[in-house]
């Protein structure tokens, strides 16, 4: 590595980065809110849709927005304007790197108060509160802890230390090992799960719910929604992937790496959906329970299996631990900015958690005291409307500026460069897709969800 290929932040190893990366894009999008909307938006057309947006928007734009990273090796803030300064563009083109820190303090908000829910749940489910529970008990269980807003709060704030504590401590010291060893991990427990639901009564139905196409059930919403999603799980829009490409070592593939997360994180919540929704036709459930859909249907499963105990506290082990590593790459973006501008490290890092913290407090209320009508803004709650507006609104338009910047304005020289692939023709593919489908994708989806046509 030559002296001046370097982050003041450190650089991974050439494996890090895509266990790192992995770890951010699999999280609660995957488990927990891949399978709810699906189930809200009626199921296979909507899977379909979210399938083509991950491949022919969302992986793309990952490749600029790591391509981008890894050239600045800063904070993408500072990234974003160092590439906008050399391409000699507008200066609100400097807006992506806040508008993207920004939206990191809005989901880090509301990320923190749902991963808190599944910190709670391991000590209920390892205390046997399901074991042999039917789906009232699961149900009432659920609701009785959306109605506790202090208990909420406090698995909330729980959440929120451990994140940080993480981030003042630097993203590779400590998390690397965590990742090593939790990653396979959840793959393994997924498998386990995935071999339960598949051996219930609800299989013939769940597959049918998820792939089979009925379009009469897509609306303009839907397709945003699901466009939103693919942003959301890959991490995408807000400068996530961009900090983590800032620490990826020159000699790696960033076209190669990036199809391999994309994959891995495609395929995790297609079995998290499959977990899923066996159990809810089984039990006669919801599919369009919402949010609520994994913690009603899962430790149910866990209820009737023999060691449900043990298998259920280590899966919602996990969950907390797959929602940790994708929360520090929420806030590794602001952090990363205040040390460039010569704060320290630990400072940043409270000082965005105890932001991120606070606003979380709306969204503990948004279960309990503010969910009545008079609370809600354009009938969304505070959680609903600062989901709507960071995944369907934010996150695709940053990606979408993200792929216009790097798609004109960049020279192509230098991306060309950055990217270093082994032959034109996957380059000038991803090139295409880039400048035109992507951000146009991005445009007529937010066109239509937004009603407009
Ligand atoms: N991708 C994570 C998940 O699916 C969440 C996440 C982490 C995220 N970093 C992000 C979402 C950046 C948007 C932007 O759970």
């Amino acid at each position: 590595m030559s002296s001046k290929d370097q982050s003041i932040h450190g650089i991974w190893g050439r494996w890090i980065f895509i266990l790192a990366a992995t770890g951010s894009a699999v999280g609660l999008g995957n488990i927990w809110k891949f399978p709810y909307i699906t189930g809200e938006n009626g199921g296979g057309a909507f899977v379909l849709v979210y399938l083509l947006c991950i491949s022919l928007v969302g992986i793309p734009i990952m490749i600029a927005e790591v391509a981008l990273g890894r050239k600045g090796r800063k904070s993408p803030i500072n990234s974003v304007k160092e590439a906008a300064n050399e391409a000699d563009v507008a200066h609100w083109w400097q807006g992506i790197g806040w508008m993207g820190a920004l939206a990191g303090f809005f989901i880090l908000s509301f990320y923190s108060v749902i991963a808190g829910w599944a910190l709670a749940y391991i000590p209920k489910v390892a205390m046997g509160t399901f074991t042999g529970a039917d789906s009232a008990v699961a149900e009432s269980t659920f609701g009785n802890l959306l109605a506790d807003p202090l208990t909420l709060l406090g698995w909330h704030s729980l959440f929120m230390v451990l994140t940080l504590t993480v981030i003042a401590r630097g993203v590779n010291k400590g998390l690397e090992a965590a990742i090593r060893i939790l990653m396979p991990l959840l793959f393994i427990l997924l498998l386990v799960l995935l071999g339960y639901s598949l051996s219930s009564d609800g299989v013939a139905e769940a597959a049918n719910f998820m792939f089979s196409f009925d379009f009469s059930k897509l609306t303009g919403e839907s397709v945003l929604v699901a466009l939103g999603h693919a942003f959301f799980t890959l991490s995408l829009g807000m400068g996530a992937i961009m900090a983590y490409g800032a620490y990826m070592p020159r000699d790696a593939s960033i076209a190669k790496t990036v199809m391999t997360i994309g994959a891995l994180d495609t395929i995790v919540a297609l079995v998290a959906g499959m977990c899923i929704f066996p159990i809810v036709f089984a039990n006669g459930m919801e599919p369009g329970a919402g949010p609520g859909l994994m913690f009603q249907t899962l430790p149910l499963a866990f209820g009737q299996m023999p060691m449900g105990e043990v298998f259920g506290t280590l899966f919602f082990l996990l969950v907390a631990f797959a929602a940790w590593s994708s929360a520090i790459s929420l806030a590794e973006p602001a952090v990363a900015w205040a040390v460039e501008k010569g704060f320290n490290r630990v400072k940043a890092s409270v000082a965005v958690g105890v932001f991120a913290w606070t606003l979380g407090i709306g969204t503990v209320l948004s279960f309990n005291l503010w969910s009545g009508d008079e609370y809600k803004i354009f009938g969304k709650t505070f959680f609903d409307t600062l989901d709507f507006l960071t995944a369907n609104i934010m996150l695709p338009l940053g990606g979408m500026l993200i792929a216009i910047f790097v798609g004109w304005k960049m020279k192509k020289r230098k991306v060309e460069k950055e990217l270093d692939m082994a032959s034109m023709l996957p380059f000038n593919i991803w090139y295409a897709i880039t400048r035109l489908v992507a951000p146009g994708a991005v445009l007529v989806v937010f066109l239509k969800g937004l009603g407009l046509f």
